[in-house]
């Protein structure tokens, strides 16, 4: 097992890092205290910039420089079209949600997320030693700017032609993300993410096989058999996500930290009911009915989260989980209550006992 060691050692020292445990970017919960907590003690904070605006991207890189070495990425989301619209079924869904919170507008389905060139420019000007991207990649002359400014790139894919791909157009690493991640699927063809759902114990090993750049593993890691399994497979890093939330740093809804803890694998599913585009979440009341066989299908995105803000807004407020975006991995039983910092400790200590 020291060619796993040895590869992760490699990773660390070519990143600046003491650990090979990275934070998973996750808007929306994206906290600059869980990032600075991770890597205190060694590994990668990251940030989900996909909802910020231009000044919130700055703000969130400069408090995590503060508190930190400054070893994070800053990760978005490759936009797709723009969605063609159905005012007819858009009512229908509508008429659905107000079953579950306050009526919808109609405008609520107008609701524009930041504008992604604009991010990028913020992303650039904070200059953090890593950029990631997830849905699909940068285009050429964004990938020849991160160069000039020796800022790495990784790519997170979730089949292995993606990370072919990804390869080809430039990246550094390779982030494999399995079938078991929470949040949304980073498939670069939404329509897709629920045919080609690959788990990462078939994932990593084909992609480290079929690139040549490090592969850091992402998907239902959530302790250190998780990332000493990672490595095993090929991974140089583990990234978790879901593992992180409970964490006094991650400052997520108490109601969604509680319901991880009770949360067993098969209690997670992948739908489109909060956004329009694939994630797993807790299987609440609302996902379910929103999949079953009565229910309209959910408008494309980002026209679903729009409609759907007011119900999980409401779910937040009164502490529902039942009607709030509880996004879960399938490992979210495994994820504890402890300073984030003692978790990174943990999960490095614990994986290189078991492979020595
Ligand atoms: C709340 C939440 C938000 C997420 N947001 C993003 C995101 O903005 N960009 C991204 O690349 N991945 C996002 N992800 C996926 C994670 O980066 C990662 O793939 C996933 O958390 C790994 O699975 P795990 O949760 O089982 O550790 C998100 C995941 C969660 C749980």
């Amino acid at each position: 097992m020291s060619a796993a060691i040895n590869r992760a050692s490699d990773f660390c020292a070519r990143f600046g890092l003491r650990v090979p445990i990275l934070l998973a970017p996750m808007a929306g919960a994206s906290a600059p205290s869980l990032s600075v907590a991770v890597a205190k003690a060694g590994g990668l904070g990251a940030c989900g910039v996909l909802l910020m605006q231009p000044a919130e991207i700055t703000a969130w890189a400069n408090e995590v420089r503060s508190g930190s070495n400054g070893a994070f990425q800053l990760n978005i989301w490759i936009p797709d079209p723009p969605p063609l619209r159905d005012p007819a079924h858009e009512a229908r869904v509508r008429a659905f949600l107000g079953q579950w919170g306050p009526p919808v507008p109609p405008e609520a389905g107008d609701a524009t997320p930041p504008r992604f060139s604009e991010q990028l420019e913020a992303m650039l000007a904070a200059g953090p030693p890593i950029v990631s991207s997830v849905m699909g990649l940068y285009p050429p002359d964004f990938v020849a700017r991160l160069k000039q400014r020796r800022i790495a790139w990784f790519a997170n894919i979730s089949t292995v032609a993606e990370a072919r791909a990804a390869e080809e157009a430039g990246a550094d690493v390779i982030v494999a993300q399995g079938a078991e991640a929470g949040g949304h699927r980073g498939c670069f063809d939404a329509a897709a993410a629920e045919r080609q759902m690959v788990g990462l114990f078939s994932l990593l090993p084909a992609v480290a096989d079929a690139v040549k750049l490090p592969v850091v593993a992402t998907g239902g890691i959530a302790d250190a058999r998780g990332v000493a399994a990672a490595l095993a497979l090929g991974a140089s890093a583990a990234q978790i996500g879901t593992g992180f939330l409970r964490c006094p740093e991650a400052k997520i809804a108490p109601a969604w930290a509680d319901a991880l803890a009770r949360t067993a694998p098969e209690e997670t599913m992948v739908s489109r009911a909060f956004s329009g585009r694939a994630g797993r979440s807790i299987a609440t009341d609302y996902v379910r009915a929103a999949t079953g066989p009565d229910a309209p299908t959910p408008a494309p995105y980002p026209v679903q989260r729009g409609l759907s803000a007011a119900m999980r807004g409401a779910g937040t407020r009164a502490g529902d989980v039942h009607r709030m975006q509880v996004w879960a991995g399938q490992s979210a039983a495994l994820a504890r209550a402890e300073p984030a910092g003692d978790l990174v400790r943990a999960f490095w200590e614990g994986a290189r006992a078991l492979l020595a």
